[in-house]
């Protein structure tokens, strides 16, 4: 929980890139869900910076719309609101900055406060708007009277490890590391908390956790949505460097890794970075990649659906990959020669993100004759849409002959909690504001999670290796299925 002394201090929250999508449909609304609950200080203010240019209540008026959603109560919602202030800059303009500046110290009135600078903006702003709020005298390098700046980058860090070396090392001349947020919202996604609890804080499945009962993993990421006009950005990232380094890779080190010391935020970021290292570079041969074309989605109803090379800001000859298999392999003692088969593709069937432990078939089974066609054990892990674990189990149908079948012991997240799942984004900023940083990224671990792509990101790109093209609304690419059946397995 949050301390008191935590919330006894003023606290300024300045959002850059105010103005974005991810601000309005995600920042600000948690914020205000965090308020809702009284985890905001007495004392805070919300200032939004971003170019377009509009005064305090328009800016109020544009980010309530989201707010609105949540069926609050006006009177909050306007208490709320009112802490919350909009400043026009130019993010690389050291004079808006001071203007900020002056807005800050007006409404501190005389206090010093704790200080949290959200970069809601692309990659290649941070060092510009980090330089910035230095230049203007908006950081506290070193905490004084108590009181501290926290700065939040989103993901991508980089498009590679050279270039998130860069990034790092320019941030760490403006902030120490313990000041570095980096999200990966994933993270705080309430089924990928559990994976720890499931698997340190239950008997029964460490003893199995391990190569010589789990035959292979399968991470699955698939969305029925496009790019939805991030033409520009995605075309720079593709779906490797925006969904698998980091939030595949993070949910495959969560399964993969030892039990840490303690369930403090080093120890267990340090086990992750232990597990990551094991990972030998991917090859090309051990990668498929794949791009929407135009296709059908079979949703509620029929839609056609652009392909990725009409989509706006998208070059009509681009190789950039909208979908990737791969399988990757932990060389150590517990996990040598078990496939990590990891997916993720955007304009897909559905959206679902889920983790498949399959084990390993029983060794002199005498129901072999008998039911020669079932499958061995599965763990299913679905962190979304539907929050569930499910595990598959070999049973007997009730009745008067042996007949064999596969069944489930499932718990459904809705139906046994009647507690409210919170937004990945509410918890990653109470742990801002209380400094927990188990949930977010430190550098280490995002280097061992370049050096495992970066070499084949760069060999795609130097080949110009194209993308098989896969109808939109589909399963992806035929590829990919040949690459997990060459592992004996199917998704
Ligand atoms: C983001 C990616 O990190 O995660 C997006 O940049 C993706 O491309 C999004 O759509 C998915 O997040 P969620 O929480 O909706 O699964």
């Amino acid at each position: 929980m949050i301390t008191r002394s935590v919330l006894l201090k003023d606290l300024t929250i300045v959002v850059i890139g105010a103005s974005g999508d991810l601000s309005l449909r995600k920042i600000f609304p948690a914020f205000y869900a965090l308020f809702q609950q009284k985890l905001l200080p007495e004392r805070f203010r919300i200032i939004g910076f971003s170019r377009t240019d509009m005064d305090n209540d328009t800016f109020r008026d544009k980010i309530k719309v989201f707010m609105l959603k949540e069926q609050p109560s006006v009177s909050e919602l306007d208490e709320f609101l009112k802490r919350c202030y909009y400043c026009r800059g130019k993010y690389d303009e050291f004079q808006d900055y001071e203007r900020m500046g002056e807005l800050i110290r007006k409404l501190e009135g005389g206090n010093l406060s704790n200080k949290i600078y959200y970069l809601a903006i692309p990659p290649f702003l941070f060092l510009p708007v980090s330089n910035a709020l230095a230049h203007s005298n908006l950081i506290h390098t070193q905490e004084e009277k108590g009181v501290w700046t926290r700065v939040v980058v989103e993901k991508p860090f980089g498009r590679d490890r050279e270039s998130s070396d860069e990034l790092t090392s320019g941030l760490q001349k403006v902030f120490r590391e313990e000041q570095v947020y980096r999200i990966d919202h994933y993270l705080a996604k309430e089924v990928i908390q559990n994976l720890m609890i499931l698997r340190f804080a239950n008997l029964i499945l460490e003893p199995l956790w391990n190569r010589q009962y789990i035959q292979n993993v399968r991470i699955s990421w698939m969305e029925d949505i496009g790019i939805e006009g991030r033409g520009g950005y995605f075309d720079e990232y593709g779906i490797i460097r925006d969904v698998m380094q980091n939030h595949l890779l993070q949910i495959l080190a969560l399964v993969g890794m030892e039990q840490p010391i303690k369930l403090e935020a080093d120890y267990i970021r340090d086990e992750k970075v232990k597990v990551l290292r094991c990972i030998p570079p991917i090859t090309l041969s051990q990668l498929v990649v794949g791009q929407y074309g135009p296709g059908i989605l079979q949703c509620r109803k029929c839609e056609m659906k652009h392909g990725y090379r009409e989509e706006e800001g998208v070059p009509k000859d681009s190789i950039t990959p909208t979908y990737a298999a791969v399988a990757l392999f932990i060389k150590n003692r517990r996990w040598d020669g078990v496939p990590f088969l990891i997916r993720a593709g955007k304009g897909l069937s559905k959206r679902t993100t889920e983790i498949k432990i399959q084990f390993r078939e029983v060794p002199g089974s005498i129901f072999t004759e008998t039911a020669p066609q079932l499958t061995p054990n599965e763990l299913l892990i679905q962190v979304q849409p539907n929050a569930m674990i499910a595990l598959k189990i070999v049973n007997k149908i009730p009745g008067l002959s042996l007949v064999l079948g596969e069944s489930n012991l499932d718990l459904s997240y809705e139906s046994a909690f009647e507690t409210r799942v919170p937004d990945a984004y509410e918890l990653l900023l109470l742990d801002v504001i209380r400094g927990d940083k188990s949930l977010f990224i430190r550098s280490d671990e995002l280097e061992a999670a370049w050096d495992i792509f970066s070499p084949v990101l760069l060999e795609l790109e130097k080949k110009r290796i194209q993308p098989v093209v896969y109808p939109f609304g589909s399963e992806g690419p035929y590829t990919a299925d040949l690459l997990a059946s060459k592992y004996g397995t199917a998704w």
